[in-house]
C-alpha cells in the first residue's frame, strides 16, 4: 500500500527538481533584476514543496528520489522561457491532480492540494512574466566565456549542486535529530553558494551549467558523515588553490569566503562524527 504512494510522490519529488532547476537557471540567465528575484522565490517554493514530500516519504518508510524529471530549458528569449515555465507548472498541476484522486490518505491528500494551490498560482505569475519579457524585450544575457575562470566557476556549481543533493538525502534519512538539524543548515547554506557562483558565472560573460556528480546515499549516520568529512576537505583544498590562482579581487574574495564555508562545515561535520561514534 505505502510503496505506491511512495512511488507517487517520489514522481511528484522528481518534478519539483525539474522545476527548481529550470527556474533556477532562467533567473541567472536574465541577470539582476525583479522578475528574476520573484522567480527565485518560486524556485524557494518548489524547494519547500520538495522538502515536505521528502519527509512524507521517509514517514512512510521510503527513499526520497534524487532523479531530476524533465526540464524545458530551450527557447532564445525571456517570454520563451517563461513559456516552457507555464508549461512546466502545467504538467505539475495535472499530475498533482491525478495523485490527489489516486491517494485515499487524507493528511497526503491535503498536503497534495496545498501545493496544488501554488502551482496554480506560480502558472498565473509565469503567464504574466511571459507579457512583461515581450513588452520588455528582456533577453538572455549569458555569454560564451570558457576560459580557466569558467571552468573554476562550473566546478563549483557542480560541488555545490552535489551537496545540496548530498546534504538533503542525508538530513532526511538520518535518525540522529542533531545531524539532520546541522545537514539542512550547511545545505541552505551550499544553495547559497550554488547562487554567488552562478552569479558571478554570469556576470563574467559565462553560461552556468547547473548539473551534478555522484551523490553519497549512506543511510547509517556515521558513513554519510565519513562522506561529507570528506567531501568538504576535498572541496575546500580546491577552492583554496583557486582562490589563490584567480587574479580579479572580487572573484578571489568569492572563493575565499566560500572556502571559509566549507572549512567550517568539515569541523562541524567531524564534530558531530565524534558524537556519533561515542553513541554507538
Ligand atoms: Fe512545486
Ligand atoms: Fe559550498
Ligand atoms: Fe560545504
Amino acid at each position: 500500500m505505502n510503496d505506491s504512494i511512495i512511488a507517487l510522490l517520489n514522481q511528484d519529488i522528481e518534478g519539483e527538481h525539474a522545476a527548481i532547476i529550470q527556474y533556477l537557471t532562467h533567473a541567472y540567465a536574465m541577470g539582476e533584476g525583479e522578475m528574476a528575484c520573484e522567480i527565485e522565490a518560486i524556485a524557494r517554493e518548489e524547494m519547500r514543496h520538495l522538502d515536505w514530500l521528502a519527509k512524507t516519504i521517509v514517514q512512510l518508510g521510503g527513499v526520497p528520489s534524487l532523479k531530476r524529471g524533465d526540464m524545458r530549458v530551450g527557447g532564445k528569449t525571456v517570454a520563451d522561457w517563461m513559456g516552457n515555465d507555464v508549461l512546466q507548472e502545467e504538467d505539475a498541476i495535472a499530475q498533482y491532480q491525478e495523485h490527489i484522486t489516486a491517494i485515499a490518505d487524507p493528511k497526503i491528500k491535503r498536503l497534495l492540494q496545498r501545493i496544488l494551490s501554488d502551482e496554480e498560482s506560480h502558472r498565473g505569475d509565469f503567464a504574466h512574466f511571459v507579457e512583461k519579457g515581450q513588452k520588455q524585450g528582456l533577453k538572455d544575457i549569458r555569454g560564451p566565456r570558457q576560459d580557466e575562470v569558467a571552468q573554476v566557476l562550473d566546478w563549483g556549481i557542480e560541488h555545490e549542486y552535489t551537496v545540496i543533493l548530498q546534504y538533503l538525502f542525508h538530513s532526511y534519512m538520518t535518525p540522529n535529530e542533531h545531524v539532520k538539524k546541522e545537514m539542512e543548515d550547511q545545505a541552505i547554506n551550499e544553495m547559497q553558494h550554488l547562487g554567488w557562483l552562478a552569479e558571478e558565472q554570469v556576470d563574467g560573460g559565462g553560461t552556468p551549467k547547473i548539473e551534478h556528480t555522484e551523490v553519497d546515499q549512506s543511510t547509517d549516520t556515521a558513513d554519510m558523515l565519513r562522506a561529507d568529512i570528506k567531501i568538504e576537505e576535498e572541496v575546500a583544498a580546491e577552492y583554496d588553490r583557486a582562490a589563490k590562482k584567480v587574479e580579479e579581487s572580487g572573484l578571489k574574495e568569492l572563493l575565499t569566503r566560500i572556502r571559509d564555508h566549507e572549512v567550517y562545515h568539515a569541523d562541524v561535520f567531524s564534530d558531530l562524527l565524534k558524537e556519533e561514534e561515542q553513541q554507538s
